[in-house]
């Protein structure tokens, strides 16, 4: 089994390696010319951003010549998943692929525009991640089918959320973030940035292919990267997962 993951704060890293198999960083397969992937069961993992998946996800899927008898898709979320399964079913369709399963484990929400980290990681226990983890698992092991239908009422749902998701994930969004004076030029956020986006010279500079996943603001260890609005200055990485293995995800210095 294959899995290609997305992460910015862990939570799907931490889902991907849990469900064993080969593990790929997506951003990583994204800097090779041609992406092959063939094996008995292959998984997407990723956020749910805007109620849809990340753009580069989309753009993977786009890209990756995957050959498989069993293609799923699992997203991690933290409030609502809105018809991010049906963008699964036709984003896989659009790459010739059917999905087979997908799936969806609710974790701390890192959007931080809406949520202060410190209570969503208190409220964690109550979402049962291990509970949901184990009996997706126990799907895929048993390659188990789930049949998603695309309705005209998803198909209303999907169009008023995607006029939010254009907002939200705009490419652009990084020229506003702001940089404080504690702010060392130590790089991290340029490492853990999956899009290559961030380049350091006396200061941060941000380039216009934003994902909006937020981990340079998380992940900087001197919690120097903010929003102008923002519920709260607090930061979330997923408790099981270190810096370095974001960085090891994200970082463009060495290929996949
Ligand atoms: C820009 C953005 C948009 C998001 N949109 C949603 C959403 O629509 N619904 C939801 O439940 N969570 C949403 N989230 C939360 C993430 O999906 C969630 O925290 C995810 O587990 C993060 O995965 P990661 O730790 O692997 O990066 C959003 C997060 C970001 C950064």
């Amino acid at each position: 089994m294959t899995i290609c993951y997305f992460t910015a704060t862990g939570n799907c890293l931490y889902i991907a390696e849990s469900l064993g198999g080969t593990c790929l960083s997506i951003p990583k397969l994204m800097r090779q010319a041609q992406i092959e992937i063939a094996d008995d069961a292959v998984g997407i993992v990723c956020p749910v951003y805007a109620g849809e998946m990340p753009k580069m996800v989309r753009a993977f899927l786009a890209k990756a010549n995957i050959k498989t008898d069993y293609f799923f898709f699992i997203y991690t979320y933290g409030m609502a998943y809105g018809e991010a399964f049906a963008h699964a079913a036709l984003a896989a369709r659009a790459a010739g692929l059917a999905l087979a399963y997908v799936g969806a484990v609710r974790m701390v929400d890192n959007y931080l525009p809406i949520f202060k980290m410190q209570q969503q990681i208190e409220h964690l226990p109550e979402k049962k991640v291990e509970q949901h983890l184990f009996a997706i698992r126990r799907d895929i092991e048993s390659r188990k089918t789930t049949a998603v239908r695309i309705t005209p009422a998803v198909k209303l749902k999907m169009a008023v959320y995607q006029a939010a998701a254009k907002r939200i994930l705009n490419g652009d969004t990084a020229q506003s973030y702001l940089v404080n004076a504690s702010c060392t030029l130590c790089g991290v956020c340029a490492r853990v940035c999956p899009a290559d986006n961030i380049r350091l010279t006396d200061k941060v500079n941000f380039s216009s292919r934003c994902e909006v996943c937020y981990a340079c603001l998380h992940n900087c260890p001197q919690n120097a990267i903010h929003l102008k609005r923002e519920a709260s200055p607090a930061r979330f990485r997923n408790a099981n997962v270190s810096l370095k293995q974001i960085v090891a995800a994200n970082d463009d210095t060495d290929k996949a």
